[in-house]
């Protein structure tokens, strides 16, 4: 345990880690039952082209949200990209700037504009009162996202999209087996849209998918993700490849078989974080809704830094050097990187809370790789930090400018 400022890495000792931590380390499946229906893959020589895994894990999905249609493809981004097509998005889309770049880029892609609302600062989520204030004529949708697999206000979305006419998708990107007021997020708005990257609770490797209980959408997306064939030879419509293979897909039915071990291990260490965080002046760790389904998946910190003396950024600097691989989260937000910063460079007057949030935020590790005791040193580094926030910080900034001055000399 570090006890002494001098102890911490970042002042040139060990390390309290010797491997690094990760955020979004990928859980391990069964490695025998992958292998076994690659081998099957193999014999059967069935590789892409909506395969009998792809099937499965499709109905699987479906069936696991209570939804009519999931519609698996390659990766988040372009199922983001052909549900935006598909229900028709044209002129400007509202959605928020927390978010990854791939929700904002997707509209972008196909020259929609998007009008970046700020976020509800408890919620992380995007602001419906806002929602309300950005909508112009050229408006068709808005797309929400589930931030940390915390369910959007859906309601009050909903009622805001058939007032005003517009399409609603939902990113749900992070919120794979999660629930709204006790149902599964998968069949709100028009379409819902999920990311399967590795870093995701759930993953495929790359992969993603769409869900939908409309059955005319559900067809449209289909021919989207196959170039528009209808059949042999017959092309109907536009469309790209969005295909999720056989391998993705037979990895996602594996990892589907451990899915109740993953939210358990997950909710462990959420609830031993809870603990040892309790009471850290300056640190909240946000929380999740026990009364709704959820993975857990994100262990997210906002730092006060008028309390805590030490900056978010400086806190992340020192669990590094602990080889604890912390991590900011959507910085700078979207209205701050390119094209948006140059198309909009006046965006953030509007989302104080998003420029807020983003210089707080930061997540730690958590999942299968992370145990009780990695917790505890964890949250031990973090309280002593705060503890010394001042003199840490006094002390990191003339490291900082020592190692300036010297590079300058250099030159
Ligand atoms: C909120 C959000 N939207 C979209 C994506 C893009 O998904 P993918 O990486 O599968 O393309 C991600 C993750 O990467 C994400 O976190």
């Amino acid at each position: 345990m570090k006890n002494r400022i001098d102890d911490l890495a970042i002042f040139g000792t060990k390390p309290a880690f010797s491997e690094k931590l990760y955020v979004g380390r990928p859980n391990p499946c069964n490695f025998q039952h992958l292998i076994e229906r690659i081998t099957d893959i193999f014999n059967r020589c069935w590789f892409t082209n909506n395969g009998i895994y792809v099937q499965e894990l499709e109905r699987k999905i479906a069936e696991m949200i209570g939804v009519k249609h999931c519609i698996a493809m390659c990766n988040g981004t372009v199922a983001l990209e052909i549900a935006i097509r598909a229900v028709g998005l044209s002129g400007e889309v509202i959605v928020p700037s927390f978010t990854f770049i791939a929700t904002v880029h997707a509209l972008q892609w196909q020259k929609i504009t998007p009008v970046f609302c700020d976020i509800d600062p408890d919620t992380h989520n995007i602001d419906p009162v806002q929602i309300e204030q950005i909508i112009t004529p050229r408006t068709t949708g808005i797309i929400g996202v589930h931030t940390w697999g915390r369910a959007c206000d859906v309601d009050v979305l909903e009622a805001l999209s058939e007032k005003h006419n517009l399409k609603l998708l939902f990113d749900a990107s992070h919120a794979f087996h999660c629930s709204y007021k006790g149902k599964m997020i998968g069949q709100f708005g028009n379409a819902e849209i999920f990311s399967f990257h590795a870093t995701k609770f759930f993953n495929t490797f790359e992969g993603g998918a769409v869900t939908t209980n409309d059955d005319d959408l559900a067809k449209k997306i289909r021919l989207m993700k196959n170039f528009g064939f209808s059949g042999y030879d017959n092309v109907v419509s536009i469309g790209t490849n969005g295909k999720l293979n056989e391998v993705s897909a037979a990895m996602g039915i594996t990892l589907m078989e451990n899915l109740n071990e993953f939210i358990k291990g997950n909710l462990g260490n959420y609830n031993q974080y809870h603990r040892e965080l309790d009471n850290i002046p300056g640190i909240r760790l946000i929380e999740y809704d026990e009364s709704e389904k959820c993975n857990y998946q994100y262990i997210v910190l906002e730092i006060d830094e008028k309390v805590t003396q030490i900056n978010r950024d400086q806190l992340i600097e020192i669990l590094h050097a602990e080889n604890v691989l912390a991590r900011r989260y959507f910085y700078p937000g979207c209205h701050k990187m390119e094209p948006y910063r140059s198309f909009f460079p006046n965006a953030g007057l509007l989302l104080p809370e998003t420029e807020q949030l983003v210089k707080n935020v930061m997540t730690l590790p958590t999942g299968m790789a992370i145990g009780k005791s990695d917790i505890i040193q964890i949250c031990h580094i973090l309280r002593f930090a705060v503890k010394h926030g001042s003199d840490l910080n006094d002390r990191m900034r003339l490291v900082k400018k020592n190692k300036n001055q010297q590079g300058s000399h250099a030159e």
